[in-house]
């Protein structure tokens, strides 16, 4: 059994993310933020007992002890009442129920069953809509494929890392584009020529609805993320990007990373991103992934196209990133995120695009921005964006969360996410095998509605020129 930390009793503290922690003596003892919520693990008594009130509220607290594994922080969707099937609390409490309470000893018949693999494994914590578990590290990486549909697993480190907020210089960066905005008719025309019909040819080729491709599913352990990532890759580059597949952990499929080089001599950059990774039905091999996130794939490959079409030369460099590992906790965005905090990257902003097609039944077009997890400025730049170029769609917050852009809000990047909708997630076929575009109420106009948000931020920041005819 392979031990990752011996913690002494130490307090679990879990609260719903909040920048101020970096200045309580609770940030020396932060294990990131997963869920919604900040995780801080200590025995420091001195520390707890003077910890902020107004932190703690909602907050939820436990005690660990013992030998642990890895820690995987596992936190239930922000999904509508109603695609939630009445049984969902059974299938967690049936998930958690194999697992003990006590710490696991050297005993075979210890080991708890997850699909062909007998892990020790532990329960250290629990309310109704998260818990802490200990797993070995192999079990960690692989329990989207055993875990209910609304719930998402996010690894913990192995020690406390930074608290990074958003600089105050940075964020006023954004505040300075955005009271500067004015409507461009150029951006306006360029955003309007993403075309509908090939979103739709790039998105079956990424499901494998299309008869061309040889995708079953793009998890992140399967062969077909290799295709999607090679096709990816092969597409921006033919539309002028110099892109590069990067590894970041054996056995993960690599970020798709692809830049367009600035005409000023600057090292500011622009990013906008998606996950083409996916995650289908218990069981099954299939995860097609077509609205999560082949809908954002393919608004970056709209983007991109519509750039090289129009001939739009960026001032400022421009980043376009396609992740995976996102389905196992992040994986392929915190890593990348780390290497530009690391090299002390000048990133303007980014904007990750996560599920943009699904349309509910009788409501109008929209588009969610996160409630919690990201930088409130960058946010209000792309509302207020979708609002001067997509006035078809109906701007709010969602409690959905927790996407590639939180890995970047991490490490302190001004960051956002745009997604289908102003509320929760309301897609039924949400980690589902069935997740293709040919569907009732999967509408590529909203996607396209989306993009141009996308493209308009992507415009608007990094600026640009149009090359002209010779
Ligand atoms: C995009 O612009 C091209 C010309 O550059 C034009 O042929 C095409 O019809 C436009 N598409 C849309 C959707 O506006
Ligand atoms: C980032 O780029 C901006 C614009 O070019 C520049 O003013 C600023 O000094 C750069 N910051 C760093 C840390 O390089
Ligand atoms: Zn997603």
């Amino acid at each position: 059994m392979l031990l990752v930390n011996a913690v002494a009793p130490a307090l679990l503290i879990a609260i719903p993310h909040n920048p101020q922690a970096a200045d309580s003596c609770l940030s020396k003892y932060y294990y990131g933020t997963h869920g919604q919520q900040d995780i801080f693990i200590t025995n420091d008594e001195l520390c707890v007992a003077e910890m902020p009130s107004h932190l703690v509220v909602d907050g939820s607290l436990g005690s660990i002890s013992g030998d642990v594994q890895q820690l995987v922080w596992l936190q239930h969707e922000a999904v509508d009442p109603a695609i939630k099937p009445a049984t969902f609390v059974d299938e967690i409490d049936a998930f958690l129920s194999h697992l003990p309470t006590a710490a696991p000893t050297a005993s075979d018949n210890d080991q708890v069953v997850f699909g062909e693999r007998k892990a020790a494994a532990q329960l250290l914590h629990r309310t109704e809509n998260s818990a802490l578990i200990s797993v070995d590290s192999e079990t960690a990486l692989a329990l989207d494929q055993h875990l209910p549909a609304f719930w998402k697993a996010s690894p913990l480190p192995d020690s406390p890392i930074d608290f990074i907020p958003v600089p105050s210089k940075a964020v006023e960066r954004v505040k300075d584009i955005l009271n500067n905005l004015k409507f461009d008719p150029v951006v306006a025309s360029l955003v309007g020529n993403i075309s509908v019909p090939q979103l739709r040819a790039d998105v079956r080729y990424l499901t494998g609805e299309s008869s061309a491709s040889e995708i079953v599913s793009r998890h992140s352990f399967s062969s077909g993320v290799l295709i999607a990532a090679e096709w990816l890759k092969t597409n921006f580059e033919n539309l002028g990007a110099t892109c590069e597949l990067k590894p970041y952990l054996s056995g993960f499929a690599p970020n798709v990373i692809c830049s367009f080089k600035g005409s000023e001599d600057t090292t500011e950059t622009v990013l906008i991103s998606a996950h083409y990774d996916s995650r289908g039905s218990f069981g099954s091999t299939r995860a097609p992934g077509g609205d999560d996130d082949g809908s954002g794939t393919t608004a970056l490959l709209g983007i991109a196209r519509t750039i090289a079409r129009k001939g739009v030369q960026f001032k400022k460099n421009v980043q376009i990133c396609a992740f995976s590992g996102e389905e196992q906790g992040l994986y392929g965005s915190r890593y990348y995120a780390q290497e530009l905090r690391q090299k002390d990257a000048n990133l303007t902003l980014m904007v990750q695009a996560d599920m943009l097609a699904y349309h509910a039944p009788g409501e109008p077009a929209q588009l969610g921005l996160p409630d919690r997890i990201g930088t409130p400025e960058v946010a209000q730049l792309v509302a207020t964006l979708s609002a001067i170029y997509s006035p078809e769609l109906k701007v709010g917050l969602t409690p959905a969360c927790c996407s590639d852009h939180q890995s970047f809000h991490g490490q302190g990047f001004p960051s956002t996410q745009v997604f289908e909708r102003a509320g929760p997630i309301a897609d039924p076929m949400y980690h589902n095998s069935g997740d293709l575009s040919d569907r009732e109420n999967y509408d590529f106009e909203q996607i396209k509605s989306i993009a141009k948000v996308q493209f308009a931020t992507l415009l608007h920041v990094a600026g640009f020129d149009l090359a002209t005819d010779e």
